[in-house]
């Protein structure tokens, strides 16, 4: 059989191979909003005799660590090392976070336990495994200033034992102008690489980090270009890539993929491939969580990207805010190879 592009797929199949088997040895210090995702699950038999409303028999109530802990969640799972910095509240949900990066021998030296504040806790009431009704508790002022002092502390005399920190911004808070420059400024300092997930508020504070990571929807803000075919997503990474003097702008476009624009190189665009799709929530994280890793492991940023494509295409497949693991990803390389 005549298949004259085989060789060269084999071979960047090994080589992603390579790199995932090496990302138990990278350390990756995620810094940002830490959330917690609530579930409480239960039945409804009845009306309430006090209000026309349905009454919820509770059975269980589930966590999973959410915002810049779920990208830790990520790493983990990929087989990495990675360690958390920033706040929660001195309350009953802030210790619930304190316990599962406990439980996962997740390294919880930078959390900041802040009294006064609200761990930002997000609880769906699910009855009959439908969602009814979200209910949002949250602090989305800066910490203290004492505590970005401490924060800062921590990332400067730790930095060197990690090989990048991942800034992941849900814009509640913890990012502050002195936070991200301070981030910024010791990571270069060290020679590590600094990966932003952003959201639109803090944009342009993330001038000279390595990566940076904005879904369609930032882009097309931060940029002032509505991204709406080809020629729109060109320019607003190209003007992106110029504001923000980064290595790399990675656009992620949901099923669309996504496309890399890096200073004097043509954009590379990432397709996905086609596959049902469960739940997008968290395929962000994810992204971020992979690139991180891959970029540790000694890989370019569009080898990382493209892996991070990989990951991110499979938990979306999966129910729920969901990671995936080493053996799954190197699976699922060697099997779009097979259909190259
Ligand atoms: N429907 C889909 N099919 C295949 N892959 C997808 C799909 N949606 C998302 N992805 C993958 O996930 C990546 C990130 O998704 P997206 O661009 O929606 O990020 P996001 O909006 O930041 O996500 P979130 O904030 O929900 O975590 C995409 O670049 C792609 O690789
Ligand atoms: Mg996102």
């Amino acid at each position: 059989m005549n298949r004259p592009y085989q060789g060269h797929v084999m071979e960047k199949g090994s080589m992603f191979e390579k790199i995932i088997r090496r990302f138990s040895g990278v350390r990756i210090l995620v810094v940002g909003d830490i959330m917690l995702d609530r579930f409480i699950w239960g039945n409804v038999t009845r009306i309430s005799p006090e209000a026309p409303v349905p009454v919820l028999v509770v059975e269980k109530e589930t966590f999973l660590l959410g915002g810049a802990a779920n990208v830790v969640n990520n790493i983990h799972s990929l087989g990495g090392q990675a360690s958390l910095c920033g706040v929660v509240g001195d309350d009953e949900m802030g210790r619930k976070v304190m316990q599962k990066l406990g439980e996962m021998g997740i390294e919880r030296q930078g959390v900041l336990i802040e009294p006064g504040r609200q761990t930002t806790v997000k609880t769906r009431i699910i009855a009959h495994h439908q969602q009814v009704i979200r209910i949002d508790r949250e602090t989305a002022r800066q910490p203290e200033t004492s505590s970005v002092r401490t924060l800062s502390g921590y990332l400067e005399k730790s930095i060197k034992g990690f090989h990048g920190i991942i800034l992941s911004d849900y814009e509640k808070g913890l990012l502050t102008k002195n936070l991200v420059r301070h981030a910024i400024r010791a990571a270069g300092g060290a020679g590590r690489f600094v990966m932003v997930d952003p959201k639109i508020k803090n944009f342009f504070l993330y001038r000279g980090a390595t990566v940076i990571t904005p879904n369609t929807g930032e882009a097309s803000s931060a940029s002032g270009i509505p991204i709406t075919d080809a020629s729109s997503l060109h320019r607003a990474g190209g003007i992106l890539l110029k504001r923000l003097k980064c290595d790399a702008m990675v656009i992620t476009r949901g099923e669309d993929g996504m496309a890399v624009f890096e200073p004097r190189k043509r954009p590379l665009l990432v397709q996905t491939k086609a596959r049902e799709v469960y739940d997008v929530t968290g395929a962000g994280d994810t992204v971020i969580g992979t690139m991180a890793l891959a970029l540790g492991a000694g890989g370019s940023i569009r080898k990382a990207a493209e892996l991070a494509n990989h990951a991110a295409g499979i938990v979306v497949g999966k129910v729920g805010t969901a990671t995936v693991d080493q053996e799954e990803l190197i699976n699922v390389i060697k099997e779009s190879r097979r259909s190259q």
